[in-house]
């Protein structure tokens, strides 16, 4: 199975409860599939590979095979949707030290990305500037609006930075833009200075949007096999095969996005209100951001929908790991597991690490368990276990959804996964998965600020 879930540590009410969700959960795919869900006109992402996704990813190959200007980085502008899908895939798969490392070992043949727009640090910027000065970076600067403020910012600094470095011709070729295909300044630029453009598709918003032109172009350009994403975004929807209503846990489990979110919605009714990640590949860290993006934007609203938290095992055990155990009691708790142990597998088994002999002991006593010996990831996974069992025993519903390994194949199924699971979700909470208009506020607000005031430290 692609993706499967535990339950192992799962409360028997949940496991009874899970069940009497199923045909409401079950209704609430079909209406995703059949498009007649709240806000049926943003389900482009279902099934995306077969209507559109292989085709993006022959346009992106095409475009770079054809771009006549040499790079060796690439800069992402842009936020939330727009860039948190790349960023995870990105930092997933490459070395965590790459910058680091001297060029003899560096592995593969991956161009750095960078990103920009999502704040309004200027100490960030600057530094940002620092490193491009040496650089032929080439910009993809990505909004769906094409008027968010944090990419205008980013967008305008490093425009101008281009176009000093290389006169304005070379920096338009060197700017690349993802925008609608229709309406915003986004794109009303794009036609005045003839930059090559993508379109966002209409019927993708932000967080559902890695796998289009979103994702695709960038991850491409730094040489990340796009294709394989695809592959594994289409095996999963494959995958989805809709169990009876009369399904029993076990037919109910084989489909794994039913199962979660019967789950959760169970851990709503029962006054859960947190949902933490719990992982332990710090290279996940982004992965996991771009989670809580698609959870928090696409659940929470109308008082409703569990908060979503990250936590990585096992720093976190020694820090909120205490507020888990002992806590108020309003957490569930989804561990996201890899079964493989490293990420790349071309590194082969002498790539694996053993505990050596000499060091201090887990216990004082002589006659306690030893580490000797043992792999390091065997050791993470008892960890991962005695955690689960010490949460579950104090009450905490602890569930587990597990991969085989980290690779594009298994991200693009895992991006799949999680957003039909929280459209599901959503659908079971009856709020639409797809809008924010709870984002909006803070824009209106700086809007007005902007036009009333001079900005400055006194705000
Ligand atoms: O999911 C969403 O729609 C949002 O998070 C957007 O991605 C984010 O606000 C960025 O918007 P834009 O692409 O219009 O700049």
């Amino acid at each position: 199975m692609l993706i499967r879930t535990n339950d192992r540590f799962l409360p028997a009410v949940f496991k009874d409860q899970a069940c009497s969700q199923l045909k409401q959960a079950r209704q609430r795919l079909q209406d995703i599939q059949n498009k007649t869900c709240k806000g049926a006109e943003w389900t482009g992402w279902y099934d995306w590979p077969e209507s559109e996704g292989f085709k993006q990813v022959q346009t992106v190959k095409k475009t770079i095979e054809d771009i006549d200007v040499s790079y060796d980085i690439v800069v992402v502008l842009g936020i939330g949707g727009s860039y948190a899908g790349t960023r995870a895939v990105s930092e997933a798969l490459t070395h965590a030290h790459s910058s680091l490392l001297t060029s003899a070992k560096k592995t593969g043949s991956k161009i750095p990305i960078v990103y920009a727009g999502q704040n309004l640090c200027e100490d960030s910027l600057l530094d940002l500037l620092d490193v491009l000065a040496d650089k032929r970076p080439l910009l993809n600067v990505i909004s769906k609006s094409g008027d968010t403020t944090e990419t205008q910012v980013a967008f305008r600094v490093l425009k101008k930075f281009l176009c000093e470095k290389y006169g304005e011709t070379e920096a338009a070729k060197r700017i690349l833009v993802t925008t609608d295909p229709k309406k915003g300044s986004l794109r009303k630029l794009c036609e005045e200075k003839n930059y090559l453009s993508f379109p966002v598709p209409q019927n993708i918003g932000g967080r559902y949007s890695v796998l289009s032109y979103v994702g695709l172009l960038p991850l491409g350009l730094a040489g990340f096999d796009i294709e394989a994403m695809m592959e594994g975004s289409q095996a999963l929807f494959s995958s989805l095969k809709l169990p009876s209503e009369e399904a029993s846990l076990e037919e109910l489990a084989a489909n794994p996005v039913l199962y979660t979110a019967c789950v959760r919605k169970v851990a709503w009714d029962l006054g859960k209100r947190i949902d933490v990640l719990a992982y332990s590949k710090p290279k996940l860290a982004f992965f996991v951001e771009w989670w809580k993006q698609l959870f928090g934007e696409s659940e929470g609203k109308e008082n409703k929908g569990l908060f979503p938290a990250g936590m990585l095992y096992s720093t976190d055990l020694h820090s909120l790991g205490q507020y888990v155990q002992e806590g108020y009691p309003s957490l569930v708790e989804t561990f996201l597991r890899v079964e493989h142990p490293i990420s790349d597998l071309s590194y082969g088994l002498e790539r694996r690490l053993k505990i050596p002999e000499e060091g201090f002991l887990i216990s004082q006593d002589a006659q306690g368990p030893k580490l000797d010996s043992r792999y390091i990831s065997d050791l993470d996974t008892a960890v991962t276990r005695a955690a689960q069992k010490a949460h579950s025993d104090r009450g905490v519903p602890v569930f587990e959804i597990v991969i085989r390994q980290i690779d594009e194949f298994h991200l693009g199924a895992l991006f799949s996964f999680f957003q039909s699971l929280c459209a599901v979700s959503a659908g079971l909470l009856d709020v639409n998965p797809f809008d924010q208009p709870g984002v909006e506020a803070y824009k209106r607000n700086l809007r007005s600020l902007l036009e009333t005031k001079e900005v400055g430290n006194e705000f």
